[in-house]
This record gives C-alpha cells, structure tokens and sequence, in this order.
C-alpha cells in the first residue's frame, strides 16, 4: 500500500486547501478531475424522446444530465445517466440515457432513453419525477442489476431492473415489495461486489448479497436473489444506521452511498456521498457542499466500520461543480477500472457530468 501513498502526495492538485490531508492507507485516492475532458457530458436540446406516458415530444435530457452510473462491457465503458427533460410540475421528468467511450473521457450517447416512466405496473411509483440515479452490479450470471430511485412527487422509493444488455431492462419494483417497507422513502443503492477484472460482480456474504443503502444515515440489507431485499433492523424495528453523519465535518447533515461497494484485501470499502450544512458542518465548505469520503467495513461484519476517512477526499471546485442546478455538488456514482486506470464519474451542481481518473493500479483493490 506504500505506493499508494507516495502516488498521492505526489499529485498535488486534489488538495485545493494547500495542506496535505490525513488519508487511510486502504483508502482508493489519487483522482485527477480530467480538465481537457470536463463535463464529458451536457444536457442536449436536440435530441427528442415521445414520452409513452403523455404521448408528448420532449427534450429529453435537454434540461440538465448528471449521477451516472458506469459497466465496463466487451472493452467499452457505458453510462447510464440520469437525464431531465423540462416539463412537468417537479420540473424535469428523469430518465436514463446510455452513452459508450472507448477511452472513458469521450462519450457517444443514443439518441434515446433506455429506461424512463412508461404506461407499465411501475407508473404510479414513477411519475412523474421518473427514474433517477442508477446503480449498476453485474451478477455472477453476467446479467446486470440495476437499482434506481423512482420518484412519484412525493414518495421516493429504491426500485430494482436487470438486462443482459444494458438496453433492454425487466423492471422489478420496490426492493423491499416482500418487506413492509415498500412506502417508506428510500434511495441510493450499493451493491457489495468484488472487483474480476474490469467487472464489478455481486458477491454473497455470510451466503447473501448485501446492500448499504440511504440518504441521511447508511442501512443495510440483504437478499438471496439482488431482487427482494430485506433492510436489517434494530430491535425497536426501525432500519439500522451503520453509517452516519458526524457534526464538525464535510459529513455533518447526511450521507448517502456513491458506487458499488468494492471488497478489498482490507474489507468492504464504500466511497460516500455527503452534505455540509452550516453551522454544524465544515466551516471550509460553502453551506450546502456535496464531497465524498470513504468508509471501510468489515468483511466478517458487514454492520461494523474498521475506519473511516476524516476528510473528504472529492469536493466541489469547478465552475460546473459549483453552480448549477443545485450549487457545490460533486455526487459520485460510477466506478470503473478501465485499460489499467480507475475512472471515478460523478454528476456535478446536478446539472452535467464529469470524471476523475487515479493510475493507482488495482493491487489491493
Ligand atoms: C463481445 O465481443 C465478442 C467478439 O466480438 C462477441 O462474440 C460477444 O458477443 C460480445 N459480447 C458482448 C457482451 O457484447
Ligand atoms: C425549470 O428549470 C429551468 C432550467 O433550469 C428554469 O429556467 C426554470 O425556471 C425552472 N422552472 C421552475 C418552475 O422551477
Ligand atoms: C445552510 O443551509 C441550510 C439549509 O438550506 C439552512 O437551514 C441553514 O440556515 C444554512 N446555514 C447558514 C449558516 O447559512
């Protein structure tokens, strides 16, 4: 892990501050924000999508792109990203779009959605906000797994789908439809996984695959099958916090997960997503900032945090990052290792979508 380190203190310009921060050893680091490349994608007015629901032309993604999720297939990398169009009281219905790279800094992209709001069993949970911030596994099979947000307007709930393709997608509904928590908000699904190569494949724990998932404290739950999931309570029956915010830092009002997990020789490394928000927050972040950090759970007890980063190792420090749709977000979703390099994309000010690349090889990882 040695070096590991040295590579990160030699490549300076992650620390915006000046001051070296302190990092775990276990820790996956040295992202370069990729500024030649950066967005790799914006919201495009051209392209018109007929929604099945209203029978309406819309510009499907013309109003703002961002939280990708990435699958590195047959040599080429794909993201599935989150696309608003511009009508509809919440403002922007969301839908997926499909974009490949064959270096994974320059995108192609379909010219239509390849999953959105259709006139489907799954309508009432998904219109009209629609489907948004995809998470994708591959399983032991080969298929791929999805789990996504569906937003009626006022429920947010995680859903599930699955496609041998990454264009054709079986939806599912709730994780939780076999639990009593179908109507509670949920969102932001990570499958734990093992990285085999460039795949990043569902792995069973303790014999069942294992999901944090969460938007103000981390949960966690476990299935048989990546479809039905079941969240793991505490004894008075409420889902059980196994990561949460802590008052003073970047992570002061909620986390919710970024990536996949990745099992590591160190144990279950988790990259997070956190806000700020002041006075309790991180006076050196402006009120409402979106950074990430890194948690390492235990491989035996997939509850238990072994350590967990001080500081943020992501924050908003772009223009593109720092304004936009929602100000000082850089919210973290895809995770790829691609031709020898890691590729980190990530939805920037919820309004376009950009990546970092770290040549920390995947020893340890
Ligand atoms: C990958 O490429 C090979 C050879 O071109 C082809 O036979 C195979 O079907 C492709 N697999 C996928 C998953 O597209
Ligand atoms: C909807 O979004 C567009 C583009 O961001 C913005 O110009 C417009 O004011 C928004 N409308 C409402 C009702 O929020
Ligand atoms: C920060 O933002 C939150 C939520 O928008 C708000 O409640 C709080 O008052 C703000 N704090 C400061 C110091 O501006």
């Amino acid at each position: 892990m040695r070096k590991i380190i040295l590579i990160l203190l030699a490549s300076g310009s992650i620390f915006s501050c000046g001051d070296v921060k302190k990092v775990k050893e276990w820790q996956l680091l040295g992202f370069q924000k990729m500024d030649d490349y950066n967005p790799v994608l914006l919201p495009d007015t051209t392209t018109r999508f007929i929604d099945p629901v209203t029978g309406r032309s819309v510009k499907w993604e013309g109003k703002d792109v961002f939280n990708p999720a990435s699958v590195v297939r047959n040599d080429t990398l794909f993201l599935l990203y989150r696309a608003e169009d511009f009508v509809g009281k919440y403002n922007g219905t969301s839908r997926l779009g499909l974009a490949y790279s064959l270096d994974g800094l320059q995108f192609v992209r379909n010219s239509q959605p390849v999953f959105y709001p259709d006139q489907d069993e799954w309508n009432a949970l998904e219109w009209e906000g629609g489907a948004e911030d995809p998470r994708i596994v591959c399983t032991p099979e080969g298929t791929y797994v999805m789990t996504y947000t569906a937003y009626d307007g006022n429920l947010a709930r995680l859903l599930v789908a699955s496609s041998s393709d990454l264009k054709q997608w079986t939806k599912y509904g709730s994780v939780f439809q076999d639990s009593l928590d179908v109507n509670k908000w949920s969102k932001s699904g990570a499958i734990v996984t093992r990285r085999v190569g460039d795949q990043f494949v569902a792995e069973k724990i303790n014999g069942k695959y294992w999901m944090y998932f969460g938007d103000t404290h981390l949960f966690l739950a476990t299935s048989e099958d990546l479809i039905h999931w079941n969240p793991i309570k505490s004894e008075g029956g409420d889902w059980l916090p196994v990561l949460s915010p802590r008052k003073g830092k970047f992570d002061s009002d909620l986390v919710e997960p970024g990536p996949p997990a990745m099992i590591t020789e160190n144990g279950v490394l988790l990259i997070y997503n956190s806000r700020s928000i002041l006075p309790e927050g991180d006076e050196r972040l402006p009120n409402g900032t979106y950074s990430a950090g890194q948690a390492l759970f235990d491989l035996s007890d997939l509850k238990k945090i072994n350590s967990r980063s001080d500081d943020y190792f992501f924050t908003p420090d772009k223009d593109y990052e720092i304004t936009g749709q929602v100000n000082n977000v850089c919210f973290l979703e895809g995770l790829s290792f691609y031709k020898g390099k890691w590729f980190l994309y990530y939805g920037t000010a919820d309004s376009k979508i950009a990546v970092a690349v770290s040549e920390v090889g995947s020893e340890g990882f």
